[in-house]
């Protein structure tokens, strides 16, 4: 059953609850290993992500419970040991175990991280700041092992933005001596999300939500509670579901106001969105406008998380649309299977052409990562005939039930 099989053509109407951020609640599970005592986090979301994040804990010594959306880590008996590789192997964000073990052990060997396919992801930036922290890192084939008696801050010029890089650094340098400076930070709601965890735990962080975030060393964290907030690019698939789809959805605890470039796209395209105090409440047009020209970039530019979302509405309305990818170099690897779908795509370099005039029929295509595989979803809500989206298991790394969420609301799909 890796597969979902999808009716297309019936209008979306409900209500779903968004839930809590993929990308936030995985570095403040990395970040929980440097704390002596139990922390709990609410509103992890139940996605495979987590689960190998969890395992990679409790492999590494720290007792994990979890109760739903709840998860309590003890990493009072951190010790140090291999970590399942498969674990490391399938989540890129096992990369920020690097910053939170050499902090709390001084030392960590791991192969490198896996991830998406949507690019060749190095962690170059992530190494080469550290080693100005102190570190010793030596590569082998397939891994690296990195060390350190005494981590201490440093001023971290970054050469370009980068997510991970931002979160790795971050969790090196609040227990680290002294104070670092990190330029350009990544501005990301995630990184916010994490440097209030860190703060409320005795961090000492100024500069969050800006491209320059400075850390004064502390000499240790303290067990926290911490909800994590909901996620922005889950909120964004189902706003792109209901503009393929049509019909009348409200997102319950979408966070709007990370959201700005989205729902500006959005709403360009004819989709109605009116905020709410607790949620977004969204209505597809039957016939979409054109997206115009959309460029991908750090937040708060455009997410390169909903490219493909937005490739398949622009697909699915019938108009003429432009997506230029900016941040990742492989990223659109959903064009040929939207092809098989009856879309007319072309690529050139970094953008990506969306002729109009075009219908969606159903088809079987392939998930090849996790958004894209959302967006191949997407699409064939609004195919007409049935398809159906094989490798289930990438959108499984990053959605909680996306078949029963969407059958809730109104589609007809199932597993397959
Ligand atoms: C994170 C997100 C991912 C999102 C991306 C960009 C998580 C778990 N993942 O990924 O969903 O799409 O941010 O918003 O939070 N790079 C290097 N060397 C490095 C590090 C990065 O060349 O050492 C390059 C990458 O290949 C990429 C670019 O920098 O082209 C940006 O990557 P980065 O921001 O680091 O993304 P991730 O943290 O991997």
């Amino acid at each position: 059953m890796d597969a979902i099989r999808i009716y297309g053509g019936h209008c979306l109407d409900g209500q779903t609850s968004i839930q809590g951020s993929k990308n936030a609640s995985l570095p403040i599970l990395a970040a929980t290993l440097m704390i002596n005592g139990v922390c709990e986090i609410e509103n992890c979301p139940e996605i495979s992500d987590v689960y190998h994040m969890l395992r990679l804990l409790e492999s590494l010594g720290c007792r994990v419970e979890r109760d739903g959306p709840c998860v309590r880590v003890d990493a009072g008996g951190l010790a140090v040991c291999d970590m399942p590789s498969d674990s490391v192997g399938v989540m890129r964000s096992s990369v920020t175990l690097t910053g939170a073990l050499l902090a709390r052990t001084g030392s960590v060997c791991m192969e490198y991280p896996g991830g998406c396919v949507i690019g060749a992801r190095p962690i170059d930036l992530h190494l080469n700041a550290l080693r100005q922290m102190g570190v010793t890192v030596e590569e082998r084939d397939g891994g690296f092992c990195a060390r350190v008696s005494r981590l201490h801050g440093a001023v971290l010029k970054l050469p370009f933005v980068s997510v991970g890089t931002t979160e790795n650094l971050i969790l090196a340098a609040v227990t680290a001596e002294g104070e670092t400076v990190i330029e350009p930070a990544a501005r990301e709601p995630e990184i916010q999300a994490l440097c209030d965890f860190l703060s409320l735990a005795g961090a000492r962080i100024t500069g969050s939500g800006t491209g320059r975030l400075v850390i004064r060393g502390v000499t240790a964290l303290r067990p926290v509670r911490f909800r994590v907030p909901a996620d922005r690019i889950v909120a964004g698939t189902y706003l792109c579901a209901c503009m393929c789809a049509g019909g009348r959805v409200f997102l319950k605890d979408a966070p709007a106001d990370q959201m700005e470039s989205v729902l500006d796209c959005a709403a360009r395209m004819g989709a109605g969105i009116v905020r709410e105090s607790d949620g977004l409440l969204v209505t597809g047009r039957e016939h979409g406008w054109s997206c115009g020209r959309i460029v991908t970039g750090c937040y708060p530019a455009f997410p390169t998380d909903l490219q493909s979302l937005f490739m398949a509405v622009t697909a699915a309305s019938g108009q003429a649309g432009e997506i230029q990818e900016t941040v990742f170099e492989n990223r659109f690897r959903i064009v040929p299977e939207l092809r098989r779908m009856g879309a007319d795509i072309t690529l050139r370099g970094s953008v990506a052409y969306v002729k109009g005039g075009c219908r969606l029929h159903g088809a079987t295509v392939e998930a090849q990562e996790l958004r894209g595989g959302a967006a191949l979803v997407a699409a064939s809500l609004a195919a007409e005939g049935a398809g159906t989206v094989t490798n289930r298991h990438y959108i499984d790394r990053g959605y909680e039930d996306i078949v029963q969420s969407l059958r809730e609301l109104g589609a007809d799909l199932e597993p397959a």
